[in-house]
């Protein structure tokens, strides 16, 4: 949530900063604002405005804008104070002379600002951010490193901060506390970002800032410090992917053009994870001692990750016999879960840096927990807080929704499930042999459903103007359910509820006539029939199905009213599949209806605060 970019080095800062921000936007786009040292006042110059990066663009374009070489600029996502001009970053202090960009949320603030006031400070914004800067000036003697050390020491709660001030008009200056911030490190030049995307057109060589870290910049330095003061050796990682990675390549957008990354994805997956007949986790950090000790699993995670992690849940229990429990992960760190070392807890996280799934590690860990983590982001907070990682290397996911880190997270349950069953020997070679098999077929089956998009989206339109839709689904497809009404309210923000079909007529039945639209997800399976006796309730309420079944599958045409056909799959694997014709459902509809299909109303990429 929120995006920062600083530059310090020869260039002209501002087309660095807004080239960045950019890449950064998918993080938050309320309002935006970019800081410069002008070198012929020494004073400093600012432009924000509410509204998105294009607007900021706009304003800059009528402006004569100074030779400047060093800036902080940032990307918001509002938590405190409406989007608005006064509210956007960056912020300056009482002074003028010190100007910040911050990403977090600071909970002592108004006991901060409380007291700051009554020594004659004054606010203009809304904002935790403000108050920052102006600790940041109160601590202030000439020493910009020092004042920030002193002021990190008294804010409480989650911050990555850039701060620059007119006396050191060379000097960049970060610190993190809980939310993530990267060094790019340069040839004469040295960047903050919030994300690697945002540096990846100068530098591949990055710092993952830690927490309790203050970085100090300069266009030849990168010196990185603890909260102490003492002098850390930071560590340089080389990025493997490229710049081409977070460019759309002629699709239209991010999110059509990662639902159509998902069979490599899969592919490249399959090849690294799987040598012949064996599951090979390289990262999964415990002995094989400890997994066969394992007394439970809980999966904890959020969104789009939970219903991957539901998912999950079938296939361990089924491929192990191990109990598997699930959480959101912002309940989990709060009911005081009952954990010991025998407990493995399971988390999973597309960016690594959600906070309630940060927060839920850390307290599982606390209780003695193991704590792996299915994460797709290399050196988020999440990967170094683990004992073990399993990567999906799905690529950078730009598109707010979630898709083919979706299918990667289930895909890497399944891995684990296999894995843990042979450990375990739960599952016969025979069986694993079988079921390795007809994994290494999905790539191949995500390709056959994405043939099909064009059938896909015309009954997508067809279908957009009903302004509720119910997403049924039973078993190891329930999830899929839930998953497929998430994609669709989240970017066409028409309401939809995802339900197990057995709690139909528990209540939601009540919902359906001609004015509402039902997905029924039935692919074949054992549950396939009670699917079919759902359909059937719907029609004689005379409610609109669109089913997800087997292609094959004739018969479903007397059910349902359209449907959105996926090969034939192992029905353990169907969640992968099922998942591709509903990520595309929800797309054409939200296109249809002219929404922001990768940048929706609300929402930010990763959730960086509670
Ligand atoms: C929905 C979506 C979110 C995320 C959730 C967790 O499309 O993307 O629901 O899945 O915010 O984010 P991560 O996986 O980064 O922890």
């Amino acid at each position: 949530m929120c995006g920062i970019i600083g530059y310090v080095g020869k260039k002209q800062a501002i087309p660095v900063l807004i080239a960045g921000l950019e890449k950064l936007e998918y993080r938050g786009y309320d309002s935006s604002g970019v800081g410069i040292i002008n070198p012929q006042t020494g004073r400093i110059v600012v432009h924000k405005t509410q509204g998105k990066i294009r607007k900021l663009k706009e304003i800059l374009s009528h402006h004569t804008l100074p030779n400047a070489t060093l800036g902080i600029s940032h990307t918001r996502w509002a938590t405190h104070g409406i989007p608005n001009h006064v509210n956007a970053h960056p912020h300056f202090d009482g002074s003028k002379k010190i100007l910040l960009v911050h990403n977090g949320i600071i909970e002592n603030y108004q006991e901060l600002k409380h007291e700051l006031r009554r020594r004659g400070h004054r606010f203009l914004s809304d904002t935790d951010t403000e108050v920052i800067a102006h600790v940041i000036q109160d601590h202030y003697d000439g020493d910009l490193f020092k004042a920030v050390q002193k002021a990190v020491g008294v804010l409480q709660g989650s911050f990555a901060l850039g701060v620059i001030c007119t006396d050191h008009p060379d000097t960049l200056v970060a610190a993190r506390i809980g939310s993530p911030l990267i060094i790019g490190v340069g040839n004469k030049e040295n960047f903050i970002a919030s994300d690697v995307p945002a540096i990846l057109d100068a530098t591949d060589r990055v710092i993952y800032l830690k927490d309790n870290e203050i970085a100090v910049l300069t266009a030849d330095q990168v010196r990185v410090f603890d909260f102490k003061g003492r002098k850390v050796k930071p560590i340089i990682h080389k990025i493997t992917f490229n710049v081409d990675a977070v460019q759309k390549h002629g699709f239209s957008h991010f999110m059509l053009k990662e639902i159509h990354e998902q069979p490599w994805v899969m592919e490249h997956m399959l090849k690294t994870c799987l040598k012949k007949d064996q599951v090979v986790l390289s990262g999964l950090g415990l002995k094989v001692r400890e997994l066969k000790n394992i007394r439970n699993i809980t999966v904890v995670a959020c969104g789009t990750a939970y219903h991957a992690g539901m998912v999950g849940r079938y296939l361990i229990e089924k491929l192990t016999r191990i109990p598997v429990s699930i959480d959101v992960s912002s309940e989990f760190r709060y009911r005081d879960p009952i954990l010991d070392k025998r407990n493995l807890i399971v988390t999973i996280s597309q960016s690594g840096e959600t906070a309630d799934t940060l927060a839920a590690v850390r307290e599982a860990r606390s209780k003695g927990a193991k704590v792996v983590s299915i994460c797709n982001v290399l050196g988020s907070s999440l990967t170094r807080e683990s004992d073990g990682v399993l990567y999906t290397h799905a690529g950078p996911e730009i598109g707010v929704a979630s898709t083919k880190a979706y299918t990667a997270q289930i895909a890497m349950m399944t891995l684990l499930a296999l894995y843990l069953g042979t450990v375990r020997k739960s599952i016969a070679l025979k069986e694993r042999k079988a079921l390795i098999r007809e994994l290494r077929k999905i790539p191949d089956l995500f390709q056959q459903v994405l043939k099909d998009k064009q059938k896909i989206a015309k009954i997508a339109k067809q279908n957009s103007h009903f302004g509720c839709f119910l997403f049924l689904g039973r078993n190891i497809n329930f999830p899929t359910a839930l998953e497929g009404a998430l994609k669709l309210k989240e970017i066409s923000y028409i309401p939809a509820e995802g339900y197990a079909a057995g709690e139909m007529k528990h209540g939601p039945i009540a919902l359906i006539d001609e004015y509402r639209a039902v997905v029924c997800v039935a692919p074949q399976s054992d549950v396939y029939e009670k699917m079919i006796s759902n359909m059937q309730e719907i029609r004689a309420r005379k409610g609109k199905i669109i089913a997800v079944a087997t292609r094959g599958d004739r018969a479903i045409r007397h059910h349902a009213h359209s449907v959105m056909y996926i090969p034939v799959v192992h029905p353990l694997f169907s969640p992968l599949v099922a998942a591709l014709p509903l990520q595309l459902f929800a797309y054409h509809v939200a296109v249809q209806l002219g929404c922001d299909v990768d940048q929706p109303r609300n929402l930010a990429k990763s959730v960086t605060v509670e």
